[in-house]
């Protein structure tokens, strides 16, 4: 009993801590495989942010689980938010939250050798798995590193607080240290994630050369990344609008190999909305971070969540929405219907907008984000990017990569391409890629 298989609901840092799991159940024996019929060990990595994607996991084990299953596990946001309630599912062995997943190991083989057939551990306590996991196995040329985990903003529709926990920052020298670990094993690109990323604030006791004592600012945290040897591109995600400094805009107008593409979620674009989403910002303060980005910055691209339907959201309210994408034209987006989470303060407000409402309301916002987004593909061809190659396509010879912005990039090439930075002029765009040449 030994070949498990993962799979992953959620955001990025679920799908990165997906590949820690891996990593540890790979150091302790374990075989993966990407067959659910082939593994006896079923990881189920859950998220738990909308209703849908929460329910999806137990329709999923039933669909998953085959004779030769043997332990089940469930893991992530859902875990921490149910808890022992995912036990009434009797497939499930173990329930793991999101901050022990270094242990799935060691719960796995105490059920395999009978010592007991249920375990839950949804401890909350965040620092410790980081110093308990294994060197990084199989890097690829762009990789992850959690550097913040939780949120202490308690926007009134999320259950992240809830689930990931209060802010944490990684010490900035443990940060700095896995990141040269990968880019002594190929990595070129290096995403920093958290979940309130520009937050950052992490520890940093030991002195090193020229460099006082103290604190490090995510903008310290970057300069220092920037400088190491093998760095070729870095990005962070997910911003606050409200923690985006001027300093932090600096940073992108002096460090070079920093993207100039950044994912600052807006979530509405009327202020009684934000205001009852307890976002901490309103519109003209959001509007205004972004124009003085682009004078410290010109060229930089933005992203940006939303949610549709908000508890109370009028009609005219949705159209507040509307007319701030049509000012800031964003390069991608993802949008949501609002789905009521339990526990949180907007589940309990009145005024719950119908199904129907929020689905009209969504396909509206989504026909101008893809308007705005098929527009900077097209303002893309002519001109050369800068991309980083990170797999074969369909057909033979094709290679797919990403341009700074995030926007995936099609090339023709006889020589194999993956892990490699290249210019390539754009000669076409469509919806979600745009496609060229090698220069
Ligand atoms: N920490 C990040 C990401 C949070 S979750 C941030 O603050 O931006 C990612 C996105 O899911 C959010 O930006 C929001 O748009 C969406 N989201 C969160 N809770 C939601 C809910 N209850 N219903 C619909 N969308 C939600
Ligand atoms: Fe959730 Fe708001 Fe925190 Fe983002 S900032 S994780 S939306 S509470
Ligand atoms: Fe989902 Fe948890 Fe990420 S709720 S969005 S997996 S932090």
């Amino acid at each position: 009993m030994h070949k498990f298989h993962i799979v992953v609901y959620g955001c990025q840092m679920n799908v990165h801590d997906s590949r820690r799991i891996s990593d540890t159940m790979l150091e302790a024996g374990f075989v993966r495989t990407y067959e659910a019929t082939a593994a006896d060990i079923l990881i189920f990595y859950t998220c738990n942010i909308r209703e849908k994607a929460a329910h999806k996991v137990f329709s999923d084990i039933g669909l998953l689980k085959t004779k030769r299953t043997r332990i089940i596990a469930v893991g992530g946001c859902v875990a921490q938010a149910e808890q022992s309630g995912i036990f009434k599912n009797r497939d499930v062995n173990i329930v793991f939250g999101p901050h022990v997943y270094h242990k799935l190991p060691e719960y796995i083989k105490s059920i395999a050798n009978g010592e007991t057939d249920r375990i839950l551990d949804v401890a909350t306590e965040q620092s410790t798995k980081f110093n308990c996991l294994p060197v990084r196995k199989n890097v690829s040329c762009s990789e992850f590193v959690t550097i913040q985990e939780g949120c202490d903003n308690f926007c009134t529709y999320c259950v992240v607080p809830h689930t990931r926990g209060r802010e944490f920052s990684r010490p900035a020298l443990d940060v700095i240290r896995e990141v040269k670990e990968l880019v002594a094993s190929g990595a070129k690109e290096i995403t920093l994630v958290g979940q309130n990323v520009n937050s950052y604030h992490g520890e940093a006791p030991y002195i090193t050369v020229g460099h006082p004592r103290g604190t490090w600012r995510l903008e310290r945290l970057i300069m220092e990344i920037a400088d190491l040897d093998g760095v070729r591109r870095l990005r962070y995600v997910t911003s606050h609008p409200r923690d985006f400094t001027r300093e932090l805009m600096e940073t992108h107008a002096k460090v070079p190999v920093l993207a100039p593409f950044v994912h600052i979620p807006v979530q509405s674009g009327n202020n009684r909305i934000l205001k009852i989403m307890n976002r901490g910002h309103n519109v003209s303060e959001y509007l205004d971070k972004l124009k003085m980005f682009l004078d410290i910055c010109p060229g930089v691209q933005f992203s940006s969540d939303f949610i549709v339907g908000f508890p109370t959201e009028m009609d005219s309210e949705f159209g507040d929405t509307l007319k701030l994408v049509d000012e800031v034209k964003y390069t991608t987006s993802y949008s949501f219907k609002y789905s009521r989470r339990r526990g949180t303060p907007a589940d309990r407000m009145h005024g719950q907008v119908p199904e129907e409402t929020k689905e009209v309301r969504l396909a509206t916002l989504q026909q101008i984000l893809l308007r705005d987004q098929i527009a900077h593909n097209n303002s893309l061809v002519g001109k050369i990017n800068e991309v980083l190659f990170e797999k074969r396509g369909r057909y033979s010879n094709q290679y797919i990569g990403k341009n700074a912005y995030m926007q995936s990039v099609v090339v023709e090439s006889q020589e194999n391409l993956v892990g490699i930075f290249a210019n390539v002029l754009i000669e076409s765009a469509s919806t979600n890629s745009v496609s060229g040449k090698i220069v």
